[in-house]
């Protein structure tokens, strides 16, 4: 069984991944990590704090000559501004006079909410550990699970349909596209047409000029899943809503869609169900199934049917503004602006980048649920058989 950890505060000495449950003799591509975790550090509107990090995973167990053994694997991400945080957020009890308060909680982050929860007079822990730094440890562990789903054949990439109003007119893009964006050296905001990329652009400048913040919509796109994945036997185990919960669970997110489910909700059946045909002659990577479209995203009755799965995450807004709403003082209780700590504006590639890491843990634990293995030969091995099974079905 899959199962992830992370921890770590966003101004500690390091963050920690911990995954368990990977089968053992699967190569770690360690560049490939450290890609990962530089895509989500990209993006136009990100703060001060990512021209201060540059991520890089250092695997401290699980992993020898590089492939895994099968026991759990564990990584360090180190962050780089703990030199400027050791005596504002020691281990040890440290002097108080040095601590730095968050003095008024910030409108739509944790703050207000965390210290009633954890009895705390005021939100500094509250953003260390809400924080999205945390997002950079679930990147480490979602390389990984890439790196197992690569094997099966399945990739996972994204790309952003919206920034505020911008939208991206067609949101059908060929996966031919998604891989050129994936490989750009420079990501402005992973927007597969250039021109929707310019109004994105130009809505986040617009915050950057108000002292506002902007959110939006990416899409995950997982390519080559094979049909079977997940089950509508019971309800916990569902693909679509194990993906729902792992990409609600990213900081910022309040809706998931699969396919294009909230305009299927508007629309009458017939105009969004994906028409099924059979071609001997042209069979998918899978069977001799296809489909007309992929309204569906890939998933109907909590199972995958073959096709792309598609999932999209929704960010509301950044809770921290240059320009701060109205808040009240912890100690005073009296009306003051909410607090300002440097800050992102717009996440919204940053977003995708942890979805695609979301989505790909749970792709990779349906797939050992089903194909199961110690060892990568296993797996490979059991999965060979249910592919011949498809084919010949
Ligand atoms: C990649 C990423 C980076 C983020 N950076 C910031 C940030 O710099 N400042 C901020 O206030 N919120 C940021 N957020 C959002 C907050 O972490 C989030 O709003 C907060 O933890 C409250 O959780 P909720 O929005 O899910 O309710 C970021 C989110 C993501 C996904």
């Amino acid at each position: 069984m899959l199962r992830y950890f992370t921890a770590g505060e966003s101004h500690g000495e390091t963050l920690v991944a911990f995954l368990s449950g990977m089968p053992a003799r699967l190569e770690i591509d360690q560049a490939f990590v450290d890609r990962e975790l530089w895509r989500r550090q990209q993006g136009f509107g990100r703060g001060g704090r990512m021209k201060i990090e540059r991520d890089s995973a250092h695997i401290v167990s699980g992993v020898r000559h590089g492939k895994t053994i099968g026991s759990p694997i564990a990584i360090l991400i180190a962050n780089k501004d703990w030199k400027n945080w050791q005596e504002i957020l020691p281990v040890e009890a440290g002097d108080p006079e040095k601590h730095k308060r968050v003095a008024s909680p910030r409108p739509g982050h944790a703050d207000l909410a965390g210290a009633l929860k954890y009895n705390f007079p005021e939100a500094r822990y509250v953003l260390e550990r809400a924080s999205a730094r945390e997002s950079t440890s679930r990147v480490a562990l979602g390389a990984i699970a890439k790196l197992f789903l690569r094997r099966l054949g399945i990739e996972v990439l994204s790309h952003v349909i919206a920034v505020g109003k911008a939208a991206l007119g067609n949101a059908e893009v060929p996966w031919e596209k998604l891989q050129e964006l994936h490989a750009k050296s420079e990501v402005l905001l992973n927007c597969a047409d250039a021109q929707a990329e310019e109004r994105m652009k130009a809505e986040v400048d617009q915050a950057l000029r108000t002292g506002d913040s902007v959110g939006g919509v990416f899409e995950v796109v997982a390519h080559g899943v094979p049909p079977g994945l997940g089950t509508y036997a019971q309800w916990d185990e569902r693909l679509d809503g194990m993906l729902a919960q792992a990409v609600m669970s990213l900081q910022a997110v309040k809706a998931v869609e699969i396919g294009t489910g909230v305009g299927s909700a508007l629309s009458f059946g017939a105009a969004v169900h994906d028409e099924i045909g059979y071609s001997a002659g042209q069979a998918s990577a899978f069977t001799g199934f296809t489909r007309a479209s992929n309204h569906a995203g890939g998933i109907e009755g909590g199972v995958s049917n073959g096709e792309d799965i598609l999932v999209r995450g929704y960010l509301k807004p950044i809770s921290t503004l240059r320009r701060p709403l109205g808040s009240v003082d912890f100690a005073t209780r009296e009306p003051v602006k909410a607090a300002y700590e440097r800050s992102d504006v717009c996440v919204v590639p940053a977003a995708g980048v942890a979805g695609e890491a979301m989505v790909a843990l749970t792709l990779a634990k349906c797939a050992l649920e089903k194909f199961g293995g110690d060892s990568l030969e296993e797996t490979l091995r059991n999965y060979e058989g249910y592919r011949q099974q498809l084919k010949r079905f």
